[in-house]
């Protein structure tokens, strides 16, 4: 049921495939865009932008005099996706940011209409800390990876991340400042709206 991608997300789906690159892809991404065509975003800050693949969904989103924030800590994966934003014709609506995704965040004296976080998940717990003073009221505060395979249902889980995500969770469901549900899409997506 998924409608084709053009030329290029195709050709990134395929690099992220043959590279272990963990994209959104295109059913998350398809979420990603309806949510922001519902709010009418114009602005977003994506915290984890890798090759650039969620963020030229965004993009596409905001529309013409749109902005989006793209961060990453790899300057590879900024030179890449700086190529693929060029061909998909959304340059203009993009500024590239390399380094640390929170640290960059919590520079930002603006509120975006979202924020995107898809970084490390130990860095899960600090990014929502972050958040709600920079997001617009009506804004959409959205997180991949809620699921985590699963492995957020586990009792007593050793590894960092999922105790991360688990924190995370527990903490975002349970914040007076969102409205938060969690779409059991892919590895599970978290949609906060802030109140
Ligand atoms: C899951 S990938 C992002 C995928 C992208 N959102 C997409 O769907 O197309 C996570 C990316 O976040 C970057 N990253 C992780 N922690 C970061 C941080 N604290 N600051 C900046 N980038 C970070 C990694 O380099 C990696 O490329």
């Amino acid at each position: 049921m998924l409608p084709k991608r053009d030329e290029v997300l195709t050709e990134m789906e395929d690099y992220a495939s043959k590279h272990d690159i963990p994209i959104v892809g295109p059913a998350v991404a398809r979420v990603l865009q309806q949510l922001a065509f519902m709010i009418n975003a114009r602005t977003v800050f994506e915290l984890g932008s890798a090759i650039g693949y969620s963020t030229i969904w965004w993009a596409r989103a905001v529309g013409e005099g749109g902005r989006v924030i793209y961060t990453d800590g790899d300057s590879k994966n900024a030179e890449r996706a700086r190529g693929y934003f060029a061909r998909a014709g959304v340059s203009k609506r993009i500024t590239l940011h390399t380094g640390d995704a929170l640290e960059f965040l919590s520079e930002q004296n603006e509120e975006f209409d979202i924020i995107f976080n898809d970084v490390d998940k130990d860095d899960y717990p600090r990014v929502l800390r972050l958040v709600a003073p920079r997001l617009r009221k009506g804004g959409l505060f959205v997180t991949d990876n809620v699921l985590w395979s699963g492995r957020v249902a586990e009792k007593n889980p050793r590894d960092s991340s999922t105790k991360a995500i688990q924190e995370f969770n527990r903490k975002l469901a349970a914040s007076p400042e969102f409205y938060t549900t969690m779409l059991p899409i892919r590895d599970g997506l978290a949609v906060a709206f802030k109140k």
